[in-house]
C-alpha cells in the first residue's frame, strides 16, 4: 500500500498551474450554467460602457454651461456633429435615466452571478461529497478531519463562484476601461497618453505582490486545517478533555493557532497594505500633471473647459477598473488554486472498488482465509500467513493479545481494507470478485463503540434496512431487548439521540446498534468487543440481545472477556498476527502449555 496515493496535501499543489487541465475538469460544471453565464457576460458589456457615456456627456454639457453656446459643434476625424441646446439641456435627465438603466443591469448581472456561481458551487460540493463517501477507510485513517473539511468550507465556492465573479468583473472592467480610454482619447490624445501611462505605472505593484500573497495563503490554509481538526477533536473528545483536565492545553493549542493566523494575516497586510496608498500617490501625481498640462491646453485653445472636465472625470473613473484588472490575475490564480485542491480530492482513486463484471453475493456459505498477509504501514506486517476456514452458521471467536490483529481480520471481510497477499473467500470465491454493495449487505457489524447518527432511535435502527415494515422494527426492538427501555421514554422510538447518540447509555446505544444489525438480517455477523464497554448487568442484557442476533448466522466474535465466548463453536487464538491455536473451548483448555489456557487462567485465576 502506498500511503501518498490517498493522502491529501496540506497546501497548494503543483496542479494549480496546470490551467488547461483544471479548466477541462471544470468544464462540465461551467457547461451546466453556460447559457446564463453568456447572458451575464453580455450584460456586463453595456454595464461597463455606461460609465464612459456619463463621463462623455459631461463635455457638451459643461461647454454649454461655461460658454452658453446655443449649439455645440464638435469635429472628430473629419465628422462634424452638432448637438442642439435642446438635447444638451436634457443631459442631466439623461444621466438619471442612464443611472437607472445601469442599476437595472447591475441587478440582473448580480442576480445571474449569484445564480450561476451558486449553482456551480453546489454541484461541485455535491459531487465532492459523493467522492468523500466513496473513499476507503484508509483515506480517513491518513487524512485529518480538518484537512478534509477544508476542501469543503471554501474551495468549492472559490473555484466556482469566484471564477464567475472574476470573469464578470474582468469583462466589466475591460469595457469600462475601453469606454473611458475612448473618452480620454476623444478629449485629448496628448493628455490621454499621460493619464494612461501613469495609470499603468500605478498598477504594476499589484502584479508584483502576487507571489507573496500565494505563499501566505498557503500557510493560512495549513493553519485553518489544524484549527478545524482542533475543533473536531475538542467536540468529539470532550469527555477525555474534561477527564484529563486538558482544557488548558486545548485552549493553549487554539490560542497558538489563532495567533499564527493573526501573524499570517498581518504579514499579508504588511506586504499588501502599502499598495493602495502607493497607487493613489502615483495617480495623484498623474492628475497633477494632467491638470497642469490641461490648463495650458485650455489656454492655448486646444481644449475646451467641457472637454477637460470630461477628461478628468474619465481619468478618475478609470482608477477603479484599472485596479480591478490588476487584481484579476491574483483572483484568478486563487480560483485555480482552489480548483486544484478540489480536483485533487476528485482525482484520488479509492483502492477498494468493484471489479468489472463483479458477482452478486447471495446464499452466503463458509468464509475462508487463505494465506492472508496484511499491513497498514509498509513493511510492518500485521497478519502473517493467516489461515482459517469458517463453516456456514458457525460461531468463531477470535482471541489473543491486544494489537494482535483480531479487528484487522474481521475488517478485511467487508473489504474495509484489501489483503496484501493471499485471499479471503466466501463460498470459495475471493471477496474482491463480489459486488461491494452485495458483499457489505451480507455483513452486520457491532462494535464496542457504535456510532449513532443524530436523529431518532427509529431512524438509527432503519439504517440497517431503510424499507423495513413496522412489524420488522417491532421485532428487532424486541429481540434487541430495547422495548422496555423505549417504553420509559415519552417519545419512545422517536426519541432524538443527539450527535453520536450522546444521550443514551453505553448499553442502550449498544442495543440500538444490535437492533440495527438485527433488522439488516445479514448472514454474517461480526461482533468486535461488543460487550466490553459494559458493566455486568448491562452485559447480561446486551448478551441476550446478541444471542438473538447470532442465531443461524456465521458469526465472528472478538472479546477480551473470555466468559463471553464460551459458547462459540470454535476459538481461534491470534498472537502477533499469526494463528497459533484453533479448537473448541474444551480442546484448547486441555492443552498443557496452550496460549488459550494461559489467557483463560490469567482471567480466572
Ligand atoms: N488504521 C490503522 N493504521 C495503522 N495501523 C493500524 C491501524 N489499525 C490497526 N493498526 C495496527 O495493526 C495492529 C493490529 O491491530 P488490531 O486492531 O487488529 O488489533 P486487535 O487484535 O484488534 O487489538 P485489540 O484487542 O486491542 O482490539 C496493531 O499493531 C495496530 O497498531
Ligand atoms: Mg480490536
Amino acid at each position: 500500500m502506498e500511503d501518498s496515493l490517498l493522502k491529501l496535501k496540506n497546501t497548494n499543489t503543483k496542479d494549480a498551474f496546470r490551467y488547461g487541465y483544471l479548466l477541462n475538469k471544470m468544464f462540465p460544471y461551467i457547461r451546466a450554467v453556460l447559457s446564463r453565464s453568456i447572458i451575464l457576460i453580455l450584460l456586463a458589456i453595456p454595464l461597463g460602457l455606461l460609465d464612459g457615456v456619463v463621463a462623455f456627456s459631461l463635455r457638451p454639457y459643461m461647454d454649454y454651461v461655461v460658454n452658453g453656446n446655443e449649439a455645440q459643434v464638435f469635429t472628430f476625424q473629419g465628422y462634424t456633429i452638432q448637438l442642439q441646446s435642446f438635447f444638451i439641456k436634457f443631459i442631466p435627465f439623461a444621466i438619471v435615466v442612464f443611472a437607472l438603466i445601469q442599476g437595472l443591469l447591475k441587478y440582473l448581472c448580480n442576480y445571474l452571478t449569484e445564480w450561476t456561481g451558486n449553482t456551480m458551487s453546489n454541484k461541485l460540493k455535491i459531487d465532492l461529497f459523493k467522492k468523500l463517501t466513496a473513499m476507503d477507510t484508509k483515506f480517513y485513517d491518513i487524512n485529518s478531519s480538518g484537512l478534509i473539511l477544508s476542501r469543503f468550507l471554501s474551495d468549492p465556492d472559490q473555484a466556482s463562484k469566484k471564477l464567475i465573479e472574476t470573469i464578470k468583473t474582468f469583462i466589466l472592467s475591460i469595457f469600462e476601461l475601453l469606454a473611458l480610454v475612448g473618452v480620454l482619447l476623444f478629449n485629448s490624445w496628448k493628455l490621454a497618453i499621460i493619464g494612461v501611462g501613469v495609470m499603468a505605472i500605478a498598477i504594476t505593484p499589484v502584479t508584483l505582490i502576487r507571489k507573496k500573497i500565494k505563499k501566505v495563503s498557503n500557510e493560512t490554509m495549513v493553519v485553518a486545517g489544524d484549527m478545524t481538526t482542533n475543533f473536531n477533536e475538542t467536540c468529539a473528545g470532550n469527555k477525555i478533555v474534561t477527564a484529563y483536565n486538558l482544557q488548558e492545553s486545548q485552549n493553549h493549542k487554539f490560542e497558538k493557532q489563532v495567533k499564527a493566523q493573526f501573524n499570517l494575516a498581518m504579514s499579508l497586510t504588511k506586504r499588501v497594505g502599502w499598495m493602495s496608498p502607493i497607487m493613489y500617490f502615483i495617480c495623484s501625481i498623474g492628475i497633477a500633471i494632467v491638470m497642469n498640462y490641461g490648463n495650458s491646453l485650455i489656454l492655448s485653445g486646444e481644449m475646451t473647459a467641457g472637454s477637460f472636465a470630461s477628461f478628468v472625470t474619465s481619468l478618475l473613473l478609470l482608477y477603479k477598473p484599472t485596479k480591478t484588472l490588476g487584481l484579476t490575475l491574483t483572483n484568478l490564480q486563487g480560483t485555480f488554486v482552489s480548483m486544484a485542491r478540489v480536483f485533487e480530492l476528485f482525482d484520488l482513486i479509492p483502492e477498494i472498488k468493484n471489479k468489472p463484471n463483479s458477482l452478486e453475493l447471495k446464499n452466503v456459505g463458509g468464509v475462508d482465509f487463505s494465506h492472508v498477509t496484511f499491513e497498514y504501514v509498509k513493511d510492518l506486517p500485521v497478519l502473517k500467513d493467516f489461515n482459517l476456514s469458517v463453516k456456514p452458521n458457525e460461531t468463531i471467536a477470535l482471541v489473543g493479545n491486544s494489537g494482535g490483529g483480531k479487528s484487522t481480520v474481521v475488517n478485511l471481510i467487508p473489504r474495509f481494507y484489501d489483503v496484501k497477499s493471499g485471499s479471503i473467500m466466501i463460498n470459495g470465491i475471493d471477496v474482491r470478485e463480489y459486488d461491494i454493495v452485495s458483499l457489505r449487505n451480507s455483513i452486520s457489524f457491532v462494535f464496542q463503540d457504535n456510532y449513532l447518527f443524530s436523529g431518532t432511535i427509529k431512524e438509527n435502527i432503519l439504517m440497517g434496512k431503510p424499507n423495513a415494515t413496522e412489524a420488522e422494527i417491532a421485532k428487532a426492538v424486541e429481540l434487541a431487548h430495547l422495548d422496555e427501555f423505549l417504553g420509559t421514554l415519552p417519545e419512545g422510538i422517536d426519541t432524538v439521540v443527539g450527535e453520536r447518540g450522546a444521550s443514551l447509555s453505553g448499553g442502550q446505544r449498544q442495543r440500538v446498534a444490535i437492533a440495527r444489525a438485527l433488522i439488516k438480517n445479514s448472514p454474517i455477523v461480526i461482533l468486535d468487543e461488543a460487550t466490553s464497554a459494559l458493566d455486568n448487568e448491562s452485559e447480561a442484557i446486551v448478551q441476550k440481545a446478541l444471542d438473538n442476533l447470532m442465531q443461524n448466522r456465521t458469526v465472528f466474535v472478538i472479546a477480551h472477556r473470555l466468559s463471553t465466548i464460551h459458547n462459540a463453536d470454535r476459538i481461534a487464538v491470534l498472537n502477533e498476527g499469526e494463528l497459533v491455536e484453533l479448537g473448541t473451548h474444551d480442546e484448547l483448555i486441555s492443552k498443557p502449555d496452550g496460549r488459550y489456557k494461559y489467557l483463560y487462567e490469567m482471567q480466572f485465576a
